[in-house]
């Protein structure tokens, strides 16, 4: 999977391909090859552009909200996993078979893991780790080569000759595996070698990975069939050395893994004949810079008649076409896309045309689907991120504007603790690190984060917490403090003045996960001199309202098919 030497001419594209789309999807893999971030001349010189067009795309990408460019340095943003999102919800696999994943891995005690195929290469569209300190951990959208897998052995079972040809050229041309950036590397095995563990899978039913990816780490995987009795994906348990051998977990587990596996074929056989059964379609608007439904093509109208010839609305519109997957039915038709889209039937034809030719879309007859490739659109850099690291370039953004230092942080037991923070420079700054602690409720966002809690949990919290005198003004009354965090659910924020610290004002509101819980707080705390408390509202408060929806749409677009962690 080597990724071709330059972008600027493709000689195989079909005629009516749109080149600007081409090559932004170019930019967007480039990003991704280097982790999710690149300066503008190292962008230039992987994708072989020139250096107005590179500007271009680039200016295209952050209107679109999928890059963020900070001085010279393009860095890709949680956003963009809307693409890889809208692949995940088209297949229905992790909708469907998610919770039985989940419900396996708990069981079992060890990681299990979904993956499909993709070239000679496997892809994990879901994951339900279990945390181990000794092996390395694939998260969403990861690519493998097939011959260093347990899945793929079984993908590689109903191979035809062209795919064998394919799989031979590559190792043959990658010999180092650099189109595997996930995998460490490990001495080679012949051909040989894999071509006898496809005979044993197809034999068998069943193919272990003992050690290939790295030492210690064996997987033991079984396929799930689709309703037509073709191989839908791999369900993959995996353990270490440390806790079973390969033999041991072959017997150990394999009789479960068959019986899970049995279960998720039901569930696609109903899923089969019930027909339109959800993809998983994202209810809630996609925050951020774009719209979403039929209102792309007028989004995308408007930029351009604002940035004019910057803006090259052909790349906007033919990455509009990946997210409609989301909201149409299965197998869209051109039709579908257009109406999903707003485009015209001649601009989404020729998007799709485009997208077949990059591997992205397959074409059955009337019938488009997306591919898993459409992951390899950053997804796997960005489904490593973290609360704290979503947060801070909106942090940083809030800090500049207002020039008061802006935080995040979470509950732990009865204390907050801040996980990510953007200071400002000025002479009385508040001297806060990531990592610092303070008890709750003498806090902004530790009275935000109770007021979330659900009553069987603030009780008994309350009930034990020393809530002692810490300046001025520290509420240390229970009930006084219940009375105060009814107000924070009523309002949405909360306003701490001088009750942590002599001096000190801070205001906060909560950012809520996909579920509606306050996972985590922002706040903005200024000395009480700067602001009177009614300008801290009218200046500080909507901007913070902003940056904590901001949070949480990138929050929800990065935790909709996996978890993030805070830190
Ligand atoms: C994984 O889910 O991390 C996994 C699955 C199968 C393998 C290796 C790793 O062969």
């Amino acid at each position: 999977m080597t990724p071709p030497s330059t972008v600027p001419c493709d000689p195989q594209a079909p005629p009516e391909s749109v080149t600007p789309l081409i090559r932004g999807i170019a930019v967007l893999r480039r990003l991704t090859d280097a982790d999710g971030s690149l300066d503008l001349g190292e962008l230039e010189r992987a994708t072989g552009l020139a250096r107005s067009t590179v500007d271009r795309i680039v200016l295209t990408l952050a209107r679109t909200g999928y890059v963020r460019l900070a001085g010279r340095t393009v860095t890709l943003t949680p956003r963009l996993m809307e693409l890889g999102n809208a692949y995940l919800s088209s297949t229905r696999l992790p909708a469907l078979l998610g919770d039985a994943v989940d419900a396996l891995a708990d069981e079992l005690d060890e990681s299990v893991s979904l993956a499909v195929p993709d070239g000679d290469g496997i892809r994990f569209v879901h994951q339900a780790t279990r945390r181990r300190a000794m092996s390395l951990r694939f998260r969403i959208g990861d690519l493998l080569p097939v011959e260093r897998t347990a899945p793929g052995a079984l993908f590689a079972t109903v191979w035809e000759p062209g795919e064998w040809h394919a799989w031979r050229e590559r190792r043959a041309r990658d010999p180092e595996e650099a189109g595997f950036p996930s995998l460490p590397p490990r001495p080679r095995q012949p051909d040989r070698f894999f071509e006898e563990r496809v005979a044993s899978a197809r034999a068998d039913g069943w193919a272990l990975d003992d050690q290939l990816i790295e030492p210690g780490l064996i997987a033991l995987a079984v396929p799930v069939r689709d309703a037509a009795g073709g191989i839908a994906c791999v369900l993959s348990a995996v353990s270490h050395t440390s806790r079973h051998t390969a033999e041991g977990l072959r017997g150990g587990v394999l009789p479960r893994l068959r019986d899970a596996a049995a279960e998720m074929e039901s569930h696609l056989r109903t899923a089969a004949q019930v027909g339109a059964v959800p993809t998983g379609a994202d209810p809630s608007p996609s925050g951020g810079a774009g719209p979403g439904g039929a209102a792309l093509a007028s989004w995308t109208a408007a930029s351009k008649q604002e940035l004019g010839r910057e803006f090259i609305e052909s790349l906007a519109r033919g990455l509009t076409v990946i997210t409609a997957f989301a909201d149409t039915g299965q197998d869209p038709t051109l039709s579908d896309i257009a109406r999903a889209t707003g485009l015209s039937r001649a601009s989404a034809r020729r998007a799709l045309i485009t997208l077949e030719h990059l591997g992205h879309v397959t074409v059955d007859g009337r019938h488009h689907r997306l591919t898993p490739r459409v992951l390899e659109l950053g997804y796997a850099p960005l489904s490593r991120t973290t609360l704290s690291r979503i947060a801070q370039p909106h942090l940083a953004g809030l800090a500049g504007r207002i020039r008061d230092s802006a935080s995040l942080a979470v509950l732990v037991d009865d204390a907050v603790q801040y996980v990510a923070r953007a200071a400002t420079h000025r002479i009385m700054n508040v001297d806060i690190t990531v990592g610092t602690r303070f008890p709750a409720y003498a806090t902004s966002l530790g009275r935000v984060l109770l007021a979330g809690l659900p009553a069987a949990e603030l009780d008994p919290l309350l009930a034990r917490a020393d809530l002692r005198p810490l300046a001025p003004h520290t509420l240390t009354r229970r009930a006084a403090l219940e009375t105060v965090l009814d107000g924070v659910r009523r309002e949405g924020y909360a306003l701490v003045d001088e009750e942590l610290e002599a001096g000190l004002r801070s205001i906060a509101v909560p950012v809520r996960d996909r579920s509606g819980a306050a996972v985590a707080a922002v706040n903005v705390a200024m000395h009480s001199s700067s602001r009177t408390i009614d300008e801290c509202l009218d200046e500080v408060l909507p901007g913070l309202r902003s940056t904590a929806d901001a949070i949480e749409a990138d929050l929800h677009t990065a935790a909709r098919f996996g978890q993030v962690a805070v830190v």
